[in-house]
């Protein structure tokens, strides 16, 4: 055999060619080695995925309860219960002479006082700040509380800080049941003149 002989490649038609493998065969299923990691981290972005949805769901329901509290809230108007400014109190009767009657002073505020043949109504709020009053009849007098102040029986300031007397409230007999009506609504002061205003009492028989 010479050099050229051993030299010679073969021709591509010379070259033996590879068997045909079936195409099943071609490619061999191998186990992927990283799939159990793959699905494990589906599993825990699944997993994360409802966690949140949880909380942004309880989120929406919280937030939906405060808008629906807040609705149910601006539905109902702020408003402040207080007693009527015109109330009733009885007949001129029920008011011997020179009584305080203080029946009415909690519910509504007011005292209704006979004095020398008049009837009138004082309104329970100091005139100094405002502090309600006590009737003491022992000492004949209104006095507060809060800082002393101290009036007749007719209202007129005389001891304390508060610069002018208790204030009345429109007083008259209804006709057609003869009762007394208090009107809490018109207020009378003394230091305007308005005491000799006729609606400022009843003159008794
Ligand atoms: S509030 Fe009545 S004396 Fe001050």
């Amino acid at each position: 055999m010479t050099d050229e002989t051993q030299d010679r490649q073969p021709s591509a038609a010379e070259s033996p060619q590879p068997e045909a493998v079936p195409a099943a065969q071609a490619a061999p299923v191998k186990p992927a080695a990283k799939r159990p990691a793959k699905v494990a981290d589906e599993e825990i972005s699944r997993r994360g995925f409802f966690s949140w949805a949880a909380v942004a769901w309880v989120g929406f329901s919280a937030a939906m309860g405060g808008c629906m509290t807040a609705f149910g809230r601006f539905m109902y108007p702020n408003v402040l219960y207080e007693p009527p400014t015109s109330f009733k109190v009885g007949i001129p009767d029920d008011y011997p002479a020179g009584v305080v009657d203080d029946r009415f002073k909690e519910s509504n505020g007011v005292w209704v006082i006979n004095d020398e043949g008049r009837l009138y109504a004082l309104i329970a709020i100091c005139t100094h700040l405002g502090c309600p009053p006590a009737w003491l009849e022992a000492q004949n007098k209104f006095k507060c509380p809060c800082h002393g102040s101290g009036y007749y029986k007719s209202g007129i300031n005389f001891e304390g800080p508060t610069p002018r007397p208790l204030e009345r409230a429109r007083i008259f007999v209804d006709p057609s049941d003869g009762q007394i009506v208090v009107d809490k609504a018109q207020k009378y002061q003394w230091e305007l003149g308005q005491w000799t205003d006729p609606s400022s009492f009843i003159t008794l028989a």
